[in-house]
């Protein structure tokens, strides 16, 4: 796993090694810091391990290649978690959420919210997306840009930093403290003589921390932006009922362990599972053999199903048995 200090992928290891060791299998779960040289050394002693598979969720897709190509020539088969890994034929499957259409559901809300077929507007857009090592991060961004492009080009969006690729707003490492200095920046640059902002479309939680941090403190209008997110988080979901943050794009990454392990487990049968296994899975999902191409081809992948949570559907989040009500029935926490 990638790192600790981004709160979903402590959620997915602990799902993982459950899941994997209920099923009867020694797991061996590391994190890496956000550093990929040494997620490079903690693969390598895995492989030294003699491993039978690994999962890898990758903090930089394109710096694992030759480690990788170790693990193929020890036999290793390798599942990409989450984050697809490029340039290397070492990887067998990909299990992921459609990431692109994530960024869809974060534009389509913000279509919704702002009634941009109807209302007049013009209205104020930012973006905020994520760390552009995390091969996910552009479909993210895309989706929810491709989504809103109709309306920056008629003008009824309008971008008033200007900033409108993917470059000139992603955020290494998915980083809260990076996210809330560019938006001050923004905010300073281009709102500071009372220009309205009216969304702040962020990729996922934890930069939309920093966005909503940046924007209770350093902006002066007196409306609430609508600020999108995505994962669940528990801080972000506080700021969901408080109306600080509008919604995010929930992933239940249990379900998204729990098709790894079936996956695994087929590999390790000796089998190469296909669009058949979909029927004993328990999570709804897709088989994909078109969209994920690494670099060395398409990689056959499992893709699960993200849905829009705002301040009226948080029970649903309870309904999964992952999270669960405070004391005071008002702020969500985790269940497990
Ligand atoms: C992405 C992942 C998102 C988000 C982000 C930062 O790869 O799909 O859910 O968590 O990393 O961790």
């Amino acid at each position: 796993m990638p790192t600790k200090s981004l709160e979903r992928w402590n959620r997915d290891g602990d799902y993982l090694k459950a899941q994997f060791e209920a099923a009867g299998y020694q797991a061996q779960l590391k994190y890496s810091d956000n550093d990929s040289n040494q997620q490079n050394n903690d693969i390598q002693a895995m492989i030294a391990d003699g491993v039978s598979v690994l999962i890898i969720a990758a903090i930089d897709g394109e710096a694992l290649t030759q480690t990788l190509a170790d693990a193929k020539d020890a036999g290793i088969p390798v599942i990409a978690y989450d984050r697809l890994i490029m340039n290397t034929d070492a990887v067998s499957y990909y299990v992921s959420f459609d990431n692109y259409t994530v960024g869809v559901l974060q534009g389509e809300f913000v279509k919704k919210a702002m009634d941009l077929d109807n209302a007049a507007g013009p209205f104020n857009i930012e973006f905020t997306a994520g760390d552009p090592a995390d091969n996910n991060a552009g479909y993210f961004f895309n989706g929810a840009f491709d989504t809103l492009k109709p309306y920056i080009d008629s003008g009824k969006l309008v971008v008033p930093s200007g900033k409108t690729t993917f470059e000139q707003v992603a955020t290494p490492n998915w980083s809260t403290d990076t996210a809330l200095e560019n938006m001050q920046n923004t905010l300073a640059s281009y709102y500071s003589d009372g220009t309205v902002l009216d969304i702040a479309l962020c990729s996922n939680d934890s930069t939309a921390l920093g966005v909503a941090q940046a924007i209770t403190s350093d902006y002066a209008g007196s409306n609430k932006p609508v600020v999108t997110g995505q994962d669940g988080d528990i801080a972000n979901l506080r700021n969901i009922v408080d109306e600080i943050q509008t919604m995010t794009v929930y992933k239940n990454v249990s379900d998204e362990a729990g098709v790894t392990l079936e996956v695994a487990k087929a590999l390790l049968e000796g089998k190469s599972p296909d669009a058949s296994l979909l029927d004993s899975l328990s999570a709804d999902a897709a088989y994909d053999t078109s969209s994920y191409d690494n670099g060395t081809g398409i990689i056959p992948s499992y893709l699960l199903v993200p849905w829009t949570v705002t301040k009226d559907n948080l029970q649903d989040l309870v309904d999964t048995g992952l999270y669960k009500w405070d004391a005071n029935n008002q702020y969500l926490e985790s269940a497990t």
